[in-house]
């Protein structure tokens, strides 16, 4: 039976070859390490193979779409191919380094279809992966496309281990699982572990970017980028053969996943290579592939920042967003709700005030417009007013008063997925932010989609995502969006587009089981390579019965591991995520926060595991000074590091702030120990990381 089925196969391969000889094309990385090839089979389908340093990455791999009027999966002819070589140096606005060299070899790939249609297959290969998009060029009597299922497959060269979360339409916002692809079942996720909205179809449905492990170490991680007018691309596995293939978020027509007017290019399929953990974190494929920044004129008015905000006494439970304080996200939940409103005037005055005092550019205040009341898990349009503030909150005295205290209030827009209602008052709620000196929102999408029948990652959804970042853009304001379809590198086109949720943050650790101490370790590997998370680090009271001596809450990681993630999770948008009081309880460890930059110009993956540690290095912008972070997932871990990237004939002052004495995530939290040294390069230093724990350095040059 097995030889049959080995001789079936090998007739089969050969056959394919002898036809797909005369279509086929290749090309390869600027350093050939990587080479992809595409042919048409006998039936005018066509298939792809990528190999890395000769080895197949993916194996024969079919392309093409379902559509309502066109046959889109076979019968093609080819028409022309051409090709050619890039390599350009790009500048981005903030990032992980100051300058990014976007280098490959192109192959587009002409097919006519069967009523004389064209589209071409258009392959960068660079030297780190490849991206691959169908090109939809104008057409004699073909105005608009409706597809109705995506067939590009990624056919893995064997049984992988898998980093994955489960193909959500609604959420990304899950725990991930490492299994071998062949062990891929997201059924546990609806039945023994539920979030408060999502929408799990398919157990063998998994999200983007999803990120393997082969068994010669190399890393394979399959995303997209510049997901602009399209459903989000989610996999749909198969256990026994290991192929992955595209399964669009549908819309609110079960039947059809996107319609695009021609002409039109899909985003980017992304497939990144490395030999090794690091080099997937170092990888800028996705952002290459991304159209170049669209914002015009002077872009000084972007700008990193760090911001404090009342928002964690909301998620512990010892305030409400709702200004009756009865009915609100906690209560709605089967908690009794606290008995104060947040965003009181002297509450935020508090805030402005240890913002100002400690250096901090934000103070994010949720909960301080109405429409609070019945907003949690209701189906409800027209819930939130965007420029009416409670009455309790002023906001001429406010705004008065973080001006002289040189901070600036950060709006939030919790739309409650109630999205025609948001885009109706955008333009309004963006001129009422400028009239109040604000030049940040962070945006909210909790609850199901209205319109009814669109979920969170479809292409209505996904269009109006960015929609809000163009339109804060040109009214000159920072994004940073909640519960949206995870990042695919827009941030490059808009770099006002700060940072994303769009994952499992830290609020889960205030009210549910929380995130095991791997999930900081897997983060940057799959999510965050779309770009940057707002993970709201920076918590010091990680047990949540000190709010309430009912609540078995905890935070799954040590102070230290607290303060190194200001460093592994990149982002230009970070918060202090604590309490103020909680902070001035230990100024000495709060200073890491204080000093941490979030803008660099270079980056160095010192070591890195997928799921179990990671230590990175940066350099903060335009300055000498380095910072280090270093975090381990439930394990223990020691670790020596070679200060090679500091500059040499230059002394630093290193403080370090690593794991105290017996510090363990869950029995001993709190201890941070923490020494100054010099230091000098090529010196190294011994980190040593306690179960859940991590260490941060910051390195000054003297
Ligand atoms: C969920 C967001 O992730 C969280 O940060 C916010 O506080 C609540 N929604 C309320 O908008
Ligand atoms: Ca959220």
């Amino acid at each position: 039976m097995k030889k049959q089925a080995i001789f079936l196969l090998l007739l089969w391969v050969h056959a394919y070859a002898l036809e797909a000889q005369k279509t086929m094309r290749s090309v390869s990385s600027p350093s050939k390490n990587v080479q992809v090839r595409i042919g048409l089979n006998k039936e005018g389908t066509p298939y792809y193979i990528v190999s890395y340093f000769g080895a197949t990455a993916i194996d024969w791999s079919k392309l093409g779409f379902n559509t309502k009027s066109l046959n889109l999966q076979s019968g093609f002819s080819f028409t022309k191919s051409a090709q050619k070589g890039h390599d350009e140096i790009w500048k981005p606005v903030w990032g992980e380094v100051d300058r990014i060299r976007d280098h490959y070899n192109e192959l587009i790939y002409g097919l006519k279809d069967r009523s004389g249609h064209l589209v071409n297959i258009h392959f960068k290969v660079y030297d780190d992966g490849v991206g691959l998009r169908y090109e939809f060029p104008k057409s004699e009597g073909l105005n608009e496309l409706v597809i109705t299922d995506e067939l590009t497959e990624f056919q893995m060269a064997g049984d992988h281990t898998a980093w994955w979360i489960p193909g959500d339409y609604d959420s990304n916002e899950h725990v991930y699982s490492t299994t071998k692809i062949s062990a891929i079942d997201a059924t546990w996720y609806n039945k023994e572990y539920a979030i408060a909205t999502q929408h799990i179809v398919d157990p063998k449905l998994v999200q983007t970017p999803i990120t393997m492990k082969m068994d010669n170490g190399h890393h394979i991680v399959i995303a997209e980028a510049g997901l602009t007018d399209f459903a989000a691309l989610h996999l749909r596995v198969d256990n026994t053969t290991h192929k992955f293939s595209a399964s669009l978020i549908p819309s609110a027509d079960p039947a059809v996943k996107s319609v695009n007017q021609l002409p039109f290019n899909t985003p980017w399929r992304a497939i990144l290579l490395s030999k090794d953990a690091a080099g997937i974190l170092e990888s800028k494929l996705i952002l290459n592939l991304n159209e170049p920044c669209k914002l015009e004129g002077d872009l000084s008015w972007i700008k990193p920042q760090k911001y404090v905000g009342v928002w964690w006494e909301m998620h512990v439970g010892l305030a409400t967003w709702d200004y009756e304080a009865t009915q609100d996200m906690m209560s709605a939940t089967g908690r009794k709700a606290a008995s104060k409103h947040g965003a009181n005037t002297e509450n935020v005055k508090r805030y402005i005030d240890f913002a100002s005092k400690y250096g901090f550019d934000g103070v994010l205040v949720e909960g301080w417009n109405v429409g609070w009341k019945d907003w949690f898990g209701k189906w409800k349009d027209e819930v939130f007013d965007f420029a009416k503030p409670y009455p309790d909150y002023d906001i001429d005295v406010l705004t008065k008063y973080a001006k002289e205290k040189g901070v600036r209030i950060i709006a939030h827009h919790e739309t409650s997925a109630a999205v025609p209602s948001y885009e109706r008052q955008m333009q309004t709620a963006y001129d009422y932010m400028r009239k109040y000196n604000m030049n940040s929102v962070k945006t909210g999408y909790v609850g199901k989609i209205i319109p009814k029948g669109e979920w969170h990652d479809g292409q209505w959804m996904v269009k109006h995502y960015v929609r809000v970042a163009a339109a804060t853009g040109k009214n000159k304001i920072m994004l940073d969006a909640h519960e949206p379809v995870r990042p695919s590198g827009l941030h490059r086109t808009y770099p006002n587009w700060m940072a994303c949720e769009a994952a499992r943050g830290q609020e889960f650790n205030a009210w549910s089981t929380g995130n095991p101490p791997e999930h900081e370790c897997i983060l940057p590997f799959t999510r965050i390579l779309g770009g940057p998370m707002d993970y709201t680090p920076g918590i010091f009271e990680t047990r949540m019965n000190t709010y309430d001596p009912a609540k078995k809450e905890v935070v799954h990681t040590t102070v230290a591991k607290q303060l190194a993630l200001y460093v592994t999770l990149y982002s230009p948008l970070q918060m202090a995520a604590d309490l103020p009081e909680n902070y001035e309880k230990r100024l000495d460890v709060f200073q890491f926060i204080r000093d941490v930059p979030v803008d660099w110009d270079q980056t160095k993956i010192l070591n890195a595991a997928v799921g179990d540690y990671m230590t990175v290095a940066r350099r903060q912008k335009g300055t000498h000074n380095w910072f280090l972070g270093s975090i381990t997932d439930e394990q223990a871990r020691n670790f020596s590091v070679r200060l090679d990237f500091l500059k040499a004939g230059k002394t630093y002052e290193a403080i370090i702030y690593e794991d105290g004495k017996d510090a363990h995530w869950e029995s001993n939290p709190y201890p941070v120990n923490i020494r100054k040294v010099k230091v000098k390069k090529g010196d190294v230093l011994k980190l040593q990381l306690a179960a859940g724990g991590g260490s941060a350095i910051s390195m000054k040059a003297l």
